[in-house]
Formats: structure tokens, sequence, C-alpha cells
């Protein structure tokens, strides 16, 4: 029924703004939530909270009637991990709803509240009776999603969980694990952050190579025996490059084929990112149902692709589908790699800008000389030339990625309200 009411009412009230690429909301663990909605804005808000990539874990229900009908539901059933109440009513009318609730609200359960009062007083009762976040209407989608996630996060005790960042090629080759393993080097070097490289191209990664290691174990003794896979199993497989980078490396082997279900590496990315703080996943050039939820799941995407019409497209089609799965995310970056290949013709940056309606957050070029050295010696383009260009684009990348500078488009973006400003003054 709140189904139909939804798909009636065609404008979200309350358009939900992506989050800023320097905030990060951890998903929610598998837990069930009821929306008892007053107003078919919020509802909607809940309901597309609901498919948000965060929750996909939890289980969402949703109905009509605010807290009296929640008050109702509950008297003759269990309550959830989480019950989220919009009350429509001004004053103080939603603490009599609250006490009835919490006669019939078991221990443990969490209550949300979403109401239209901006009031210090309002909100000290309700602290006071144990609700865990009031959220003001009108709320959008990633409101409510940052609350529920930020409910599982938010405890003295609990470490915030670790940022997932998946690298992918338009097409096979491009350097997508180079460029993967060259970020994931300044992201630890640089800015200091612990980090693992995750090489999820198990029969061909090059990770252990690059990093020049060669552990005897490799993410698939994790992958094959999901029932070990905890965070001091993972722990162990992983093999240490530098003071803050770790490799979580493939098996680069044949003997075995590699047919994985679309959730097979869920456990272990969930188990990466409750120990360490950035996780950099080198994602091959493939499309099977794990690349594309582990793409998906990411919490944020960075696309390579070589200056061809191939690439183009292959990234337009990404980036048109990652962002249709991901409403509430950043958008995918994406960085152009192999740029200057003599005597070949290419698709020019603003090309690939237009075609993408964003621009790239790097332009790398083809350095043979450089890059191939770094290869077959098993280092870092920074290890070689620190001062290089190519290293300082990896250190950007890095920052860019781990919510630590603004890319170009969104510092154009916070100066455009400026400059309408500004122009509209010498009108
Ligand atoms: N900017 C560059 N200039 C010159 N060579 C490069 C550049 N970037 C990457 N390479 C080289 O291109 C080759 C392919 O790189 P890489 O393995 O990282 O690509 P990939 O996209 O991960 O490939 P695959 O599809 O096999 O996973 C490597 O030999 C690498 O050293
Ligand atoms: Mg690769």
């Amino acid at each position: 029924m709140i189904k139909n009411a939804l798909q009636a009412e065609e404008t979200e009230l309350v358009p939900s703004e992506p989050i800023a690429p320097d905030e990060h909301i951890a998903p929610a663990p598998r837990i069930s939530i009821q929306a008892f909605c007053d107003t078919v804005e919020t509802a909607a808000a809940v309901q597309a909270a609901g498919d948000d990539r965060r929750l996909a874990k939890a289980h969402l229900k949703l109905q009509m009637g605010g807290v009296t009908a929640a008050v109702e539901a509950y008297r003759s059933s269990p309550t959830p991990n989480v019950v989220l109440l919009e009350c429509e009513t001004r004053g103080l009318d939603i603490l009599t709803g609250l006490d009835q609730l919490a006669e019939v609200c078991d221990a443990g359960t969490r209550v949300l509240v979403v109401g239209r009062v901006n009031d210090v007083v309002l909100y000290r009762e309700l602290v006071r009776r144990g609700v865990s976040d009031y959220l003001i209407a009108p709320v959008s989608t990633i409101d409510v999603v940052r609350s529920v996630c930020g409910l599982f996060t938010s405890t003295t005790d609990a470490k915030p969980l670790g940022r997932i960042i998946a690298v992918v090629g338009a097409k096979g080759g491009v350097g997508a694990s180079t460029i993967a393993h060259n970020i994931a080097w300044a992201i630890a070097g640089d800015l200091e952050m612990d980090a693992v490289v995750t090489d999820l191209d198990l029969p061909f990664g090059t990770a252990g190579l690059d990093y020049n290691q060669d552990p005897s174990q490799s993410i698939a003794d994790a992958v094959f025996s999901p029932d070990r896979v905890d965070t001091n199993f993972i722990d162990r497989l992983l093999s240490k490059c530098t003071d803050h980078l770790s490799l979580l490396a493939a098996p680069a082997t044949l003997e075995r084929v590699y047919d994985f279900a679309s959730e097979s590496f869920e456990a272990i990315f969930d188990s990466l990112r409750s120990s360490i703080p950035c996780v950099v996943l080198d994602v091959p050039h493939q499309w099977t149902g794990w690349t594309r939820r582990t793409l998906i799941s990411a919490d944020d995407i960075l696309v390579v692709a070589a200056p061809d019409l191939a690439n183009l497209r292959n990234s337009k089609n990404l980036v048109d589908l990652l962002r249709a799965a991901r409403p509430n995310d950043h958008r995918p970056y994406y960085c152009l790699n192999q740029v200057g290949v003599p005597k070949r013709p290419e698709i020019k940056v603003a090309d690939f800008a237009k075609a993408l309606d964003d621009e790239p957050i790097a332009s790398i070029a083809f350095e043979p000389q450089l890059f191939g050295t770094a290869a077959n010696n098993g280092q870092m383009i920074a290890e070689i030339s620190a001062s290089h260009k190519t290293a300082e684009s990896f250190r950007l990348m890095a920052q860019i990625l781990t919510g630590r500078a603004e890319s170009k488009r969104q510092r154009r973006g916070l100066l455009s309200p400026l400059l309408a400003k500004l122009s509209k003054r010498q009108a």
C-alpha cells in the first residue's frame, strides 16, 4: 500500500545530495528496521534509504501511521533492532507516544525519531527517554542512511570502519593495477594511513610482483575457506610491504579455476575494513556478479581508461551503471592513463570530459621507460623518482580517493555560487 502511495507521488520533495567525499558512512550490519511514517515525503526518503548500498544487509519494513501505529504493532509482536518513528504533530505530543511505546519496546531496540520541531527542550526529553537520534523533517535519503548506520559505528569502543576504494580498468591492460598499487603506496607513505591492497585478479594478479613480495598465502586461502574467515585469519594472510602498507596477494596460479558467487568476497571485505582504515581493491577488468557487486558496494570507485574509443564507451557504461546503482554516493572518479603513445591517435581529455560529464582526476602520460623499470624491478614510481610528475599525480589521487582533497570539479562547484553572485552584481 505504501509502495503505491509512493509511486503516485512522482517528485521526492527533499532531493538527496550525494554524501561529501570526505564523509564516510560505514555500512550497517544485518539488522531489522521498522519505520512508521506520517508523511509520504519521509516515507519516500526512508524507502530510498532502504535501497542504499549501506543498508543492503539490513531488512527494512515501512508502514504509515507514526507512533500510534508503532504502539499498536508492538503490543503483539517483538520490536526490531531499530524503530524509526515520524511524528508530524507539533509540541511535546510525541513524548506521550514514546512513553506508551516504551512499555512495549524490547530492551536493545534503538529508536530514531523524525519530527518537525526544532527545540532543545524536546531534544533533551527525547534523549532522556533513550531516543538514539532525532532528525528534523524534511529528511533526505542520506540523512536516514547516516542516522541508521551511525547507530552501529558511533559507540566509543567501536573503531570506525575502513574505507573501501575499488580501482577497475575500462579495458584490460590499461594500467588499472599499476595505478591501484601506486595510489595505495601514496595513501600509506604520504598520508600515513594504514592501507591494504587486495589483489582480486586471482589467476594473473601482479600486486605481488609490483611490491616485490612473494607471500606463501593469498586471498585464495580465504575465499575457498569461507568458514575460517575472520579478522585474525585474514591478518595472517597479509604480507607487510612497508610500515603502513600490507598486501593481500592473488595466488597467480592456474591449477584451479576461479568462478565465484556474487557474495564470495563479502566476508573478506568486512573483515578487512573492520581492522584497516583503507582497503584498496585491485578489481580485474571483468563483468561478473562478484565484480559488479564489489564495485557497487565500494565507498569510492576509480575507473582507469586509456584515451581510445572502446575505453570511452566502456567508461561511460560503467559510470552510468554505477551512478544509477549508487544514487546517494559520490559518482565514480576516473583517470586517463597511457596518454601520448607516440603516433597513436587519441580521444582528447575534453571529449572524455564531455561524454562522461566529468573531469578526470588525473591524466597520466605514457612513460614506458619509467613504468617498465618500475614493473621489472618490483618498485613503485615514487621509489624511482619521488619528484616525478606521475608520482605527484598518484599523491593527488590518493588524497581525492581518501576524501582528503577536493577534485577540480568539486572546487569549481564550490566557486560557482560565488561566481554567480559576482556576475549578478556586475549586471
Ligand atoms: N602510464 C603508463 N606508461 C607506460 N606503461 C604503463 C603505464 N601504465 C601502465 N603501464 C604498463 O602497462 C602494463 C599493464 O599495466 P597493468 O597490469 O597495471 O594494467 P591492468 O589494467 O591492470 O591490466 P589487466 O587488465 O591485465 O589487469 C604494465 O606493463 C604497466 O607497467
Ligand atoms: Mg590488473
